[in-house]
């Protein structure tokens, strides 16, 4: 089936704020979140049946260096550390997909910032 597109400006953020001042985005803007550390962003989405998803995350990594990010799933970690690379510019948007078990029904995925630098921006995840 054709993957639902979740606005990251429309999940629940942790220590972040949604902003709109680097092009290119979907939607209504993107989650800048805290340059530390611990913030989140963490999506909630139906799935028909329990299987094996794929998640493609839009992001923005204006900087030189990788910003790793703990993906969870239902609360369970999914990849640890998960590279987001840098994509030139914070105008410059890039997807990274990895697939993980869902339940038939609600769901969340969280990516957390794995490291001080911070999460990269979010702009959106297909699920
Ligand atoms: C800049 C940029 C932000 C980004 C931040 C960061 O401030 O404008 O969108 O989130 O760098 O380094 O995380
Ligand atoms: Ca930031």
């Amino acid at each position: 089936a054709a993957p639902t597109r979740l606005e990251a400006e429309n999940a629940t953020v942790s220590q972040g704020a949604v902003e709109s001042n680097h092009a290119g985005f979907s939607g209504t803007g993107f989650v800048n979140g805290d340059n530390v550390a611990g913030p989140y962003v963490e999506w909630t989405f139906d799935a028909p049946s329990a299987g094996t998803a794929t998640l493609s995350f839009r992001y923005a990594n204006g900087t030189s260096a990788n910003r790793p990010s703990d993906i969870s799933v239902n609360g369970t970690l999914v990849a640890d550390d998960r590279a987001f690379a840098p994509t030139g510019a914070w105008s410059t948007w890039a997807t990274a997909t990895l697939s993980a078990p869902v339940v038939a029904g609600a769901n969340t995925v969280r990516a957390t910032a794995a490291a001080t630098g911070g999460n990269p921006n979010w702009d959106y995840l297909d699920a």
